[in-house]
């Protein structure tokens, strides 16, 4: 199949890159002629692991092309997908001038039995005012689906050929067979392949990453009550995850979710339930208790120094929002960075692959280490913020010789408590029993 993705940011790519490996004809366009460059160097612009390799070998075959002008391959296209940002507006809600900028760019060189696809996670109701927007430009009916994302950042060639189940979002059954032949090499072990109507598939996404939100969001909340109860909330999420009913996942404890997706999300549905006169409180909740989440680790540094940070020699392990990748977009990291800045702290931090982005938005207010223990050197506590591997299992003794005084504060609850105060170290997580 021909294929055209608009917009190169990580779903976009990551999809464009699958698509052209599984055989189809892709060409990714974007707006951002920079971007477009690097691509055809074969050189990716975000840190996601195994894509780098898989643009390079499809770019090579001639599956997969790069551009900044979509008429020729939008003209000769079965499918164009949008996955264009769309980012926070002012008032929570999703700023989808974007997406209507790509409905217009593409109408008038779309082929008559086109399908557009959108893929960029959208409220409800727009899949059916692109429709609109089209008729209006195209003077005919274009055939539109909704195809949300459910890839992970880190873990995104991985989730997009092995995803649970693919939604489609349609107004005709047919487009939905078109799509099911697309994804038909990503469901060979019955992988369900979902056909529901526009608006279902719109809040099937949203849906999803509130509840995951929501997930984290009582699992912090939970945590913090054990810290003050003397419980221990890695024994409590082992009980309550063996009943099949909860599970385990996404009930990790931590320093609030980030990334570019739940927080915007949880924020834009939020938006539509007051435009529809509906208060969506459970959510507004999630959103809270995770802005809060993000001073816990703060508010423990600041109590162990008795509200005196100046002039203390604070190590920070982690920038990215998460392991595996360099995204610092509402990062815990920054939040607690500012806090340590406003203290007077002097900060020594540690990433593996997300310190350029964070030089780029603070500069020399910060001291960068290119290796984790060398951010440690006489330092007067650690704040570990992102759970990267190469935290988990450290030279414990070679640590607290590198520190002036050995105190951690752990955000991702890496190690076992007792051994920690067996070895000297004070040493607190988020809601672990010390
Ligand atoms: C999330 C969803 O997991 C994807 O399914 C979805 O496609 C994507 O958003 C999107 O909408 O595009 P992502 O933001 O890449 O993916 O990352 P996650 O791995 O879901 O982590 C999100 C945040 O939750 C991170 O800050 C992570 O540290 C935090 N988290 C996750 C916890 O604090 N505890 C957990 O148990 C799990």
């Amino acid at each position: 199949m021909k294929v055209v993705m608009l917009g190169t940011g990580y779903v976009g790519l990551v999809t464009g890159t699958c698509f052209a490996d599984s055989g189809n004809d892709v060409t990714c366009v974007d707006i951002n002629q920079q971007k477009i460059d690097m691509l055809n160097r074969g050189e990716v612009p975000i840190y996601e692991p195994g894509l780098a390799e898989m643009v390079r070998r499809n770019a090579a075959s001639g599956r997969l092309q790069f551009t900044t002008d979509l008429r020729g391959p939008v003209a000769e296209a079965d499918c164009v997908f949008v996955a264009v940002g769309t980012p926070q507006g002012d008032d929570g809600s999703a700023d989808l001038s974007y997406v209507f900028g790509a409905a217009e760019a593409i109408a008038p060189h779309l082929r008559e039995d086109a399908i557009v696809v959108v893929k960029s996670t959208v409220p409800v109701g727009t899949n059916r005012a692109v429709f609109g927007r089209l008729k209006e430009l195209t003077g005919r009916d274009v055939h539109v689906a909704s195809n949300p994302e459910f890839l992970k950042e880190g873990c995104a060639i991985d989730d997009f050929t092995k995803p649970d189940r693919v939604v489609v979002g349609v107004m005709d059954k047919k487009v939905g067979e078109v799509l099911a032949q697309l994804y038909a090499p990503f469901l060979r072990t019955e992988q369900p392949f979902l056909v529901m109507g526009l608006e279902s598939a719109e809040m099937t996404k949203y849906v999803a990453n509130c509840m995951l939100a929501t997930k984290i969001s009582f699992i912090n909340e939970m945590a913090n009550l054990c810290d003050r109860v003397g419980a221990d909330i890695n024994e409590v999420r082992r009980g309550i995850g063996h009943d099949q009913r909860i599970g385990f996942s996404f009930l990790f404890p931590g320093v609030g979710y980030g990334g570019s997706c739940f927080p915007k999300d949880v924020r834009a549905m939020i938006s539509v339930a007051d435009t529809r006169g509906m208060d969506a409180e459970i959510l507004k909740a999630v959103d809270e208790v995770n802005n809060r989440q993000k001073h816990v680790l703060f508010a423990k540094l600041d109590e162990h120094f008795g509200g005196d940070l100046k002039g203390k020699k604070i190590a920070v392990w982690g920038l990215s929002f998460k392991p595996r990748t360099d995204d610092i977009r509402e990062a815990p990291s920054l939040v607690l960075i500012e806090q340590l800045l406003a203290g007077g702290a002097d900060i020594h931090v540690h990433d593996p692959v997300a310190v350029e982005n964070v030089k780029a938005q603070l500069g020399d207010k910060l001291t960068y280490h290119e290796h984790h223990y060398d951010a440690l050197e006489g330092v007067d506590a650690l704040a570990i913020v992102t759970e990267w591997n190469e935290y988990r299992n450290p030279d414990f003794e070679y640590v607290k010789h590198k520190m002036g005084t050995p105190v951690i504060f752990d955000g991702r609850n890496l190690y076992d408590p007792e051994k920690m105060g067996a070895a000297g170290f004070t040493y607190s997580g988020i809601g672990l029993k010390s």
